[in-house]
């Protein structure tokens, strides 16, 4: 495999994510960012994400010498063959997504570009982003979309084993460039027009995100009519037309994708005149869900004839694997329960919240059980999963679970003594 020199604009999750791989694969690989003290950070190996494996790479590529960080935009752009854009674009208050710092980069960047080189689109950009980008440098370079597809948690993983790359391009020789940058990997390429490879990014979120709210639809179902939802789950799942992943119900979806990705697809259909009102409805689907679990969290306290009912919450993140609490259903959960109850503590493993946010946050999964009336879980962490119901039913004061990630044998919990609750089972 040919070794490029491969710029990264923005340090976020994708952006040090891609490069620390690309450079895993042999590349020489500059990732730059504005923030001085985060390129401080991982240029001592410290990386400001939760996320398995990452940290390893970071250190592997600054050993060998594939890896660098910089603050400087123009030099390091001008040495490189490829630019990967990983820019933020963040929801404006319409759902549309904020282009400003894509902008704003490529009008610095604008002439600098070494002759020859590919200018590639990661992040996810409105449909024609690409267009408007070749527009803005008047052709100066070729520019390419190469969406990602990482997940939270996984994003190593799936960088280095990926289902598909997709490259979108108007001139396939820039595009197969592209791909030989991942020579190395073992998947299907597939090569497009930008504005499909753009549109695949979106359509693809929405429906997985629509896949979602349809199993959590489901379990109200199941819970209405009496049956077991992760038994029709795995019912469902041997039809190699719905497939076995993204069955799990749970308390709603969230993170940094879903709910944006979504709100700008709505956004951009009703605007091109073809609104996607299945999409829309999965969104609705999904807000009333995430009420309808908090709502069961206080249906189980108000019940409980304690006195100053403790409702201890395990999990904050918006998945298990990451520190990520953005748009987090947990989150917002744990919000209406402290609105109705005072006594909520909570607990996890690793999410970031912002101060005040939790109104008590403990440290270890004992402290938020002991004494406690009722605890909800709302995160799929292992250390849930693995709950021992004796050890649990002797720190609680009360017995109820409410298992929003369906992670405990109810069966085993309640031989213990435990109630547990969730919709369907
Ligand atoms: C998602 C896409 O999967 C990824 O391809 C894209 O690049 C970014 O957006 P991510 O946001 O990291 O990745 O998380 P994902 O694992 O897809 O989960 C999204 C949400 O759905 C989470 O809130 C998760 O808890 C929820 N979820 C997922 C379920 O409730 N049930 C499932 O079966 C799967």
């Amino acid at each position: 495999m040919q070794t490029s020199r491969i710029a990264i604009v923005g340090t976020g999750y994708v952006g040090l994510t891609t490069g620390a791989c690309l450079a895993s694969l042999g590349h020489q690989v500059v990732c730059i960012d504005n923030d001085e003290s985060k390129i401080q950070m991982l240029r001592a190996c410290s990386i400001p994400i939760f996320e398995d494996g990452l940290d390893s790479l970071v250190e592997s590529g600054l050993s060998s010498g594939n890896l660098a960080f910089s603050t400087e935009l123009i030099s390091s752009v001008e040495g490189a063959n490829f630019t990967f854009l990983c820019l933020p674009t963040p929801p404006n208050n319409d759902g549309t997504a904020d282009l400003t710092t894509l902008f704003d980069v490529l009008h610095r960047l604008k002439g600098k570009f070494a002759s020859g080189s590919i200018v590639i689109n990661k992040s996810t950009v409105p449909v024609n982003s690409a267009g408007v980008v070749a527009q803005i440098l008047a052709q100066e370079v070729a520019v390419v979309s190469n969406p990602e597809f990482l997940r939270e948690g996984s994003a190593v993983h799936d960088f280095l084993h990926p289902d598909r790359i997709l490259i979108g391009c108007d001139d396939l020789s820039a595009g197969e460039k592209v791909a030989a940058l991942y020579s190395s990997l073992n998947c299907p390429i597939m090569f497009t027009d930008p504005l499909s490879a753009e549109s695949v990014k979106y359509l693809a979120n929405a429906f997985l995100a629509m896949k979602i709210s349809f199993v959590n639809q489901s379990a109200l179902f199941c819970d209405a009519v009496g049956s077991n939802v992760l038994e029709v789950m795995r019912g469902l799942s041997f039809d190699p037309r719905i497939g076995s992943m993204f069955l799990n119900p749970g308390p709603g979806w969230g993170g940094s994708c879903f709910p944006k990705d979504t709100r700008a697809l709505t956004g951009m259909a009703s605007a091109s005149g073809e609104p996607m009102s299945l999409v829309t409805e999965a969104t609705a689907t999904n807000e009333k869900h995430i009420h309808r679990s908090a709502q069961l969290i206080i249906e189980a306290a108000q019940n409980n004839e304690a006195s100053n009912v403790k409702v201890a919450i395990l999990g904050l993140s918006f998945k298990a694997d990451t520190d990520d609490t953005r748009e987090s259903p947990a989150l917002r959960i744990l919000q209406i329960i402290q609105d109705n109850y005072e006594n909520v503590v909570a607990y996890d493993p690793q999410a970031k919240v912002q101060n005040g946010v939790v109104n008590k946050r403990v440290n270890t999964m004992d402290e938020a059980l002991l004494g406690a009336d009722v605890v909800a879980i709302l995160t799929e962490w292992d250390e849930f999963r693995n709950l021992d119901p004796i050890h649990a039913r002797n720190l609680m004061r009360g017995n109820v679970i409410v298992d929003l990630r369906y992670l405990l044998n109810k069966e085993v919990f309640c031989d213990s003594g435990f109630s547990v609750r969730a919709f369907g089972i």
